[in-house]
């Protein structure tokens, strides 16, 4: 009974780091490629979705026909998820948002001297969890794990602690899976209780089974 079209379906992506600045120079960030989303974005583009991609910064080409949103930190990219809150019917958050920010940033370069240097950090807003508590009736929420121990247990918690319907498991466990690499090893863990596990493929065949997963569960 499976659609084959995202056609009338707006779809919002994130993807890539955010990077966390310290001073006017520095920032904490992370190894994400932002490949996986930017391959979903192209994927769902092409199936005839209106895909907005919210990046982080990232070195790649932007799929044709998508919206981009350039985003740094994770404030903004939680900024520019929620001004979309209410207009999208499809979310796919990939994205290696920084868990952690500077409690300050410095507005001139940090000097630095013999002493070491401490860095307050705060946490930063849960996208995902705040777009699963906003969720409205028709949204579908699909969110990222990427866990070393408890695997399943842990992409079902995250599953329901934030409202998502389906969480895309990452495993680490697998030497062709994770950062940086253009291949990825995923299990679907959907809110009936059922798990799809997947081999490893090229993050462009990881974005073919994660769509046709979303068209199946819209139709
Ligand atoms: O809780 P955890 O960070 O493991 O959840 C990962 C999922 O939550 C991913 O989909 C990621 O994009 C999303 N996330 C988010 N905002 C954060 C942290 C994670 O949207 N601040």
């Amino acid at each position: 009974n499976g659609q084959n079209s995202f056609s009338g379906k707006k779809v919002l992506i994130t993807a890539g780091p955010t990077y966390e600045a310290i001073d006017p120079v520095r920032f904490i960030g992370n190894h994400s490629s932002g490949k996986m989303g930017y391959a979903l974005a192209e994927t769902i583009a092409r199936k005839g979705g209106a895909v907005t991609l919210v990046s982080g910064p990232v070195s790649l080409a932007v799929p044709a026909g998508v919206e981009l949103v350039r985003v740094q930190s994770a404030a903004e990219m939680h900024d520019a998820c929620m001004k979309r809150q209410a207009d999208y019917d499809i979310a796919i958050l990939s994205a290696a948002v920084a868990d952690y920010t500077p409690e300050e940033v410095a507005a001139e370069k940090i000097k630095k001297s013999e002493a070491g240097l401490t860095l307050t950090l705060r946490k930063t807003p849960d996208i995902l969890a705040s777009l699963g508590a906003a969720k409205k009736k028709g949204q579908l929420l699909v969110g990222f794990a990427l866990e070393t121990n408890n695997e399943l247990a842990n992409a079902r918690k995250k599953l329901e602690s934030k409202n998502a319907d389906m969480i895309v498991l990452n495993s680490l466990n697998d030497s062709g899976a994770g950062f940086g690499k253009p291949t990825n090893k995923i299990t679907l863990v959907l809110d009936n209780g059922r798990e799809l596990a997947f081999e490893t493929k090229t993050k462009e065949a990881v974005a073919e089974d994660i769509a046709g997963q979303v068209l199946q569960m819209i139709s």
